[in-house]
């Protein structure tokens, strides 16, 4: 069965002073946690700080990810961190995908295509981000992008790969603005990247991959998203920066 996950993406926030003390708030937030939800819980801080906040949560139920990763193992990449880099801390996932990496840092799907070879190579599980932008939307080629996104990263893939992939739905112009996906919008999409799945590896691999859905989750509108039988949870920017709107995001379940 596929798993409910709520990941916490901190993007370029929280120094480490903040990163420990919204840990810490975490930590105690968990604590009162009622045993109904049935989320796993994962954040990912900055780099700088992915080390301190893995010592922290070693023994917890929150798991501690990176933001992005260089395919290379090493070498002449100033500035960038490798997925060996990242185990050898305790990091075992990574979100690909990002629209900010795809939009400011020029990924495109064949870089992320090595990069999700990367990190599987290393044992790695990947929360692979994509979504379509406002004019695609508007255009209405929202489902031939996602299509287009997820066959050219993914599909090359052996189905038993798919046991390391979350997928994370993240339409560009619901990130940070504040606008969400209509449940039914979610919904739609969810079902269509699910059959889309399906149609390659069968329903055994698409009936077990999360799909999380990202952009403006917020305490008030979560349970809504997540009551959609095809979404698996969520993917949470500016809402994961605060303890008490996260969890109860994850309670949302
Ligand atoms: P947001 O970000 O929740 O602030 O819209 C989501 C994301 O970028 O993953």
């Amino acid at each position: 069965m596929r798993k409910n996950i709520v990941a916490g993406n901190w993007k370029m926030n929280n120094d480490l002073a903040a990163t420990k003390t919204l840990i810490s708030e975490l930590e105690s937030q968990v604590k009162t946690r009622p045993d109904v939800s049935g989320a796993e819980m994962m954040i990912a801080p900055t780099f700088t700080n992915l080390m301190e906040a893995s010592k922290l949560l070693k023994e917890s139920d929150i798991e501690v990810i990176a933001q992005n990763m260089h395919f290379a193992e090493n070498g002449a990449y100033t500035g960038e961190i490798s997925a060996g880099m990242l185990k050898s801390i305790g990091v075992s996932t990574v979100i690909l995908g990002h629209s900010e990496r795809r939009e400011y840092f020029n990924e495109d799907d064949a870089i992320l295509k090595q990069k999700v070879d990367a990190a599987l190579e290393n044992n790695m599980r990947i929360v692979f981000c994509f979504g379509e932008k406002l004019e695609d939307r508007n255009s209405e080629n929202h489902f031939n992008v996602v299509e287009g996104q997820i066959k050219n990263a993914l599909f090359h893939l052996e189905a038993e790969s798919w046991k390391s992939i979350v997928l994370a739905y993240e339409p560009v112009w619901a990130i940070g603005t504040g606008e969400t996906a209509s449940p039914e919008q979610a919904q739609e999409m969810h079902a269509f990247i699910r059959n889309l799945v399906a149609s390659k590896y069968g329903e055994s691999v698409s009936e077990n991959v999360s799909i999380l859905y990202g952009g403006s989750v917020k305490p008030a509108n979560a349970k809504e998203i997540f009551s959609n039988p095809d979404v698996d949870g969520g993917l949470i920017g500016g809402a994961a920066l605060d303890a008490e709107s996260f969890m109860a995001i994850v309670n949302a379940f």
